[in-house]
């Protein structure tokens, strides 16, 4: 892997992910003998916002690895509730830590404490940009499920705006050819700007849709998701966007015999749990998949031998229009936008913002 840091999958070659899934497979058939491969190493996680699954997951990953693991999934016993930055957090634990896994309720922040950090940064979700280790997992799980990562018609439903597991899927899986995808969401939950770009530039067919039963027919793969109630402004915006979609018995009648059917979990209400009796879904053995995932990440992080701090970029006067963009609560972090046409795109958070 080239980058030191985790931040978005993207960032890594299609090569890199067939390593790592490649990996992750052997581990799952041969776990004992990587029982000893991280002995002696220690990951911190550090979680500003709740978690069962990646939190679990990470956890359990380095603790088969023979490592062991220190950190907080509550900020509130930590001294960032005393108002501590996010670097400082992040410069102390790089010093007692081989390895950072974070999570976080502000895009970009992954990326600020990698800026920030002398070991890897891995991102476990930050805001509702981009989840990175939960797209390795829904890499490997297509890959021992469907056997291919290419030539499917993906289906993706429910909080496609706010959902950061399905912005980091459709990027990477716009990156194999023959890919198309249905974009089934309310008018007011499509996909953001940055992923549509990305799929454009792709050259990937998509279409956004509004009905998952007229859809499902079609699809090798659905990938379901909760709406995001933690991203409302008010409860009232949430209740007017959940219970839209719901996969049920009924609708998997029209959907093909090798349908996969994925979600990231938790679930809501988006798929009854009849359909848990279905062989077509496949959700539980996901969580299962992304352990595997997870160790065969981890191993790969700690290969990075590099602890020099990075450059710091020099900062523009602009600021992101986003309000959840970490630039716009961490004040000292260097905000830095690329140009895009006529449009400056923010590095941290992706957010287009208009020239001020
Ligand atoms: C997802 C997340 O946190 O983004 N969960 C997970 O990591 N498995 C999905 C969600 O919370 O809806």
């Amino acid at each position: 892997m080239q980058s030191r840091h985790l931040i978005d999958l993207c960032d890594l070659t299609t090569e890199e992910w067939e390593e790592l899934t490649t990996l992750a497979c052997d581990i799952r058939e041969n776990p004992e003998r990587y029982a000893h491969e991280c002995d002696g190493k220690i990951m911190a996680t550090l979680f500003y916002e709740p978690s069962t699954r990646t939190q679990m997951s990470f956890q359990t990953a380095m603790l088969r690895l023979g490592g062991r693991v220190i950190g907080f999934d509550d900020p509130n016993n930590s001294s960032v509730s005393k108002g501590e930055s996010l670097k400082d957090t992040v410069r102390v634990v790089s010093g007692y830590a081989d390895l950072i896994t974070m999570r976080h309720p502000m895009a970009g922040a992954a990326k600020v404490a990698s800026m920030y950090s002398r070991v890897p940064v891995i991102n476990a979700g930050d805001g509702g940009h981009l989840h990175p280790s939960q797209t390795l997992t829904d890499l490997v799980t297509l890959r021992n499920e469907k056997g291919r990562f290419d030539d499917l018609c993906i289906g993706m439903c429910g909080d496609l705006k706010n959902g950061r597991t399905v912005h980091s899927l459709i990027k990477t899986m716009s990156r194999f050819p023959g890919n198309s995808f249905v974009l089934i969401s309310t008018p007011s939950l499509r996909i953001p700007l940055y992923v549509r770009d990305q799929l454009i530039k792709s050259g990937c067919r998509f279409e956004e849709a509004d009905s998952l039963a007229d859809a499902i027919d079609r699809l090798d793969v659905l990938y379901m998701t909760r709406i995001q109630k933690e991203r409302f402004a008010t409860l009232e915006e949430y209740h007017e966007q959940s219970g839209v979609y719901i996969l049920d018995a009924e609708k998997m009648k029209a959907a093909k015999e090798d349908l996969v059917v994925m979600h990231p979990l938790p679930r809501v209400d988006e798929i009854t749990v009849e359909v848990d009796d279905d062989p077509r879904a496949k959700y539980f053995e996901q969580t299962e998949y992304g352990l595997y995932a997870r160790m065969a990440l981890i191993m790969t992080m700690l290969k990075k031998t590099d602890k020099q701090l990075a450059t710091l970029p020099i900062g523009s006067l602009h600021a992101c229009g986003n309000p959840n963009c970490i630039t716009n609560r961490e004040r000292y972090v260097p905000r830095v936008f690329r140009r895009e046409s006529d449009m400056l795109v923010c590095d941290y958070c992706d957010e287009h913002t208009l020239e001020p």
